[in-house]
């Protein structure tokens, strides 16, 4: 049941720093600090010529984010796409290439054709799967389980960080196994995944006030904007559609370089831009695409922590302070303040949040 909480989604939220710890658990020995991972996939991920990571919805975003890390980290050359564009591609596949598909349900039918096409196209299957003996883990040559448990509520949320979770642990054994990086950045990296459970806690107690507060203006506009850079856009993208899906708000996730683009001619002063900015090596790029939105007007909520607020806090019309952390590990902090948003925003709105309109939680048709 859903206990002390008044909706699934608000538990599986504040679920979130233990099935992030149970899923690290089983991929990094807790003593030992070894990872656990499988060699003969470490290995096979590590020498892959390419990797393809196909998805839907916000396990896409999972994707998303990954490829970053899998690019930036393990040096590996990545693609990714929504399983319902490349199952119908005809895509080219390189020989050595491994192919991951990641899915809560493993169910989902357009990642499951995506799989098939991949598999005839001769690339090893990998997937990462929540449920137990679905389809999709039937037919991979690998699998790892997120330990999320059960996901009652419709818009995703410890599913997603324990995606993200999985996928760091095995960017970590691959670019170790890879040479990618030496042991001691191995051991630092390592040791930032395994403080994620207290990290994402102190977020989940630092900003739930603040956020259910500010959330009531929120739910007045009509549109949000959702900016982020490097491994925050696709955060800015699964935070946008966590708030159309359960709020029925229109949003937008955009790179916060594209603003310039295009999008800014949206801005006005009823358009919230909701900002994902931790103060990194990409923050002053960001901060400018700020300084422009609110130029123009553009009302900012900024996410981002003490160095970042100082230098951009005071422009900005609403502002969440985040913890100082590893940049390899904010994006799975940063999703949570968004998925407290949205949340907020939709019962401020009065809206059906575990079981918005129009959506299932599994998708078996196309
Ligand atoms: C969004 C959401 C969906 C799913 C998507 C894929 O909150 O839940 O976008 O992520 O339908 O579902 P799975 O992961 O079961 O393949």
């Amino acid at each position: 049941g859903k206990g002390e909480y008044r909706h699934f989604m608000l538990k599986e939220i504040f679920e979130q720093p233990s099935v992030i710890g149970d899923t690290l658990n089983s991929f990094i020995n807790p003593a030992t600090r070894e990872i656990t991972l499988p060699a003969d996939l470490v290995e096979m991920v590590a020498k892959a010529s390419r990797l393809t990571l196909v998805a839907c919805g916000t396990a896409f975003y999972a994707c998303h984010v990954a490829k970053y890390w899998f690019e930036q980290i393990a040096r590996i050359p990545v693609e990714i796409d929504v399983a319902s564009e490349f199952r119908y591609r005809e895509a080219p596949m390189p020989e050595g290439g491994v192919a991951l598909f990641v899915s809560q349900s493993g169910e989902t039918l357009d990642t499951l054709e995506a799989l098939r096409y991949c598999k005839r196209q001769g690339q090893k299957i990998v997937s990462i799967v929540n449920t137990i003996e679905s389809t999709i883990e039937r037919e991979s040559d690998m699998v790892l389980h997120t330990l999320a448990g059960p996901e009652i509520g419709v818009a995703s949320t410890k599913a997603f960080t324990t995606q993200l979770t999985t996928l760091a642990c095995l960017v970590l054994a691959a670019a170790a196994k890879k040479g990618a990086i030496d042991a001691k950045t191995v051991g630092a990296m390592s040791d930032s995944l395994r403080q994620l459970p207290s990290l994402v806690n102190s977020v989940l107690q630092d900003t739930a006030v603040t956020i259910e507060k500010l959330s009531r203006e929120i739910a007045e506009a009509r549109d949000v904007l959702y900016l982020g850079r490097g491994a925050m856009y696709p955060i800015a993208l699964e935070g946008a559609l966590k708030l159309k899906e359960i709020s029925y708000i229109h949003a937008e996730g955009y790179a916060a370089g594209e603003m310039k683009h295009g999008p800014i001619a949206l801005i006005d002063d009823k358009v919230p831009v909701v900002v994902l900015a931790p103060h990194d090596k990409l923050f002053e790029k960001t901060a400018s695409n700020v300084q422009e939105t609110i130029a123009r007007g553009g009302q900012v909520l900024l996410f981002t922590d003490r160095d970042g607020l100082t230098q951009l806090g005071r422009g900005c019309r609403w502002s969440v302070r985040m913890p100082v952390s590893d940049a390899f590990v904010a994006p799975i902090l940063y999703v949570i303040p968004v998925q407290l948003l949205a949340y907020h925003v939709a019962v401020a709105k009065g809206t059906d949040v575990d079981q918005p309109r129009n959506l299932a939680k599994s998708v078996t048709v196309e």
